[in-house]
């Protein structure tokens, strides 16, 4: 594996380099605020009308009136806004995008799917922070950094390698590791992982445990406080102790129970059900039906959220949180 840390990348490359960031949202604000404390020229896009213009002028950042004036006279543009946005704004910067400029990306989704084709004389990159912008950000503020994965699509100038390893170090990534990979390797396994792991079957998981105890009879805040309470305690342990020394740090009781009941329920239904995701994701479908879900006013992901606000185990929280 090749990881870099801060004392392994040149930051000269970034040198001097006005940055345009698209998008003020969790990762926007985080790597501009991250830019501007270590010197360098940061200039915020945003299109009209956006409510995220208050945010750039609270934080002291230079606001640009849309991503095309904020992208003129750039000589970096970090494309920051939500991935189905992306091909839109390319098309709006197109035109002023000087030729040898480098535009970047925090996903590998807009390439590895070729929502955008970028123009051959532009660098291509991506520093994919593995983590939320927040902590991005805060991590940054306590002299620490987050692990972030880097890639090249496209090296116009000899120099896209360079630029993008500049890049991940300038906000912070090169101190917790800069790790190489691809477009494709970090949007699939993000993807991959986002609906069939961490942030889809986990919560999905806790859920139905949670429903099944209360179906069985059991409180609902004790079924809560079982289910869907414990999740801090693991992911503490798997991050201090990885997941073989988290088995061994809880009683045998739960060790017994873990192995006996974990394998049945991720059985190999559930394995094919992973590889089938994984061919979806490679194949663009998930890709085009986000397309599709952005084209037509979210209403999977508003229906999605109005369900999980009044799920019973949202209501099992809510009186915990109250009493
Ligand atoms: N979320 C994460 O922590 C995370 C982690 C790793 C990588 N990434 C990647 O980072 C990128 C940004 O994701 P994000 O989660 O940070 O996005 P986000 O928070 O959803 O981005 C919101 C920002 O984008 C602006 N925006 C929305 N639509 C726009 C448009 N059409 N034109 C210009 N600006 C627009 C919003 O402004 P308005 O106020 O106008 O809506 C807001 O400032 C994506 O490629 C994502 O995959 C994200």
């Amino acid at each position: 594996m090749d990881r870099l840390l801060d004392a392994d990348i040149d930051p000269a490359p970034l040198g001097g380099k006005r940055i345009a960031v698209i998008g003020y949202g969790n990762q926007g604000r985080a790597q501009a605020l991250n830019l501007r404390d270590g010197g360098f020229d940061v200039v915020v896009g945003l299109r009209e009308g956006s409510a995220s213009v208050a945010k750039v002028a609270a934080d002291g950042l230079q606001n640009a009136s849309s991503p095309q004036e904020a992208t003129t006279g750039a000589d970096l543009i970090m494309l920051l806004a939500p991935d189905e946005t992306l091909a839109a704004i390319y098309a709006e910067i197109e035109p002023v995008l000087r030729s040898g400029a480098a535009l970047g990306f925090s996903h590998g989704l807009a390439i590895r799917f070729g929502l955008i084709v970028p123009r051959p004389d532009l660098d291509v990159f991506m520093v994919a922070p593995k983590g939320p912008g927040s902590a991005l950000r805060s991590l940054f503020e306590e002299g620490r950094g987050m692990v972030g994965l880097w890639a090249v699509a496209q090296d116009a100038t000899g120099q896209a390698a360079d630029i993008a390893k500049a890049y991940g170090r300038s906000i912070g990534c090169g101190r917790a590791g800069l790790i190489a990979s691809t477009f494709a390797e970090e949007c699939e396994a993000d993807l991959f992982n986002e609906a069939a792991v961490v942030w889809g079957a986990v919560p999905a998981i806790l859920e139905a445990g949670f429903e099944t105890l209360v179906e069985g009879g059991i409180s609902a805040h004790v079924a809560y406080l079982e289910c869907v309470g414990e999740l801090k305690l693991l992911a503490e342990l798997v991050e201090a102790r990885g997941l073989s020394g988290m088995r061994e740090a809880i009683s045998n009781t739960a060790e017994l129970g873990a192995v006996l009941g974990g394998a049945r329920i991720v059985d190999d239904r559930v394995r094919d059900t992973m590889r089938a995701i994984l061919a979806e994701i490679r194949s663009g479908a998930f890709a085009r039906n986000l397309s599709i879900e952005a084209n037509t006013g979210y209403p999977l992901l508003n229906q999605a959220r109005r369900a999980a606000r009044t799920a019973t185990v949202e209501a099992a929280r809510t009186a915990l949180a109250n009493d």
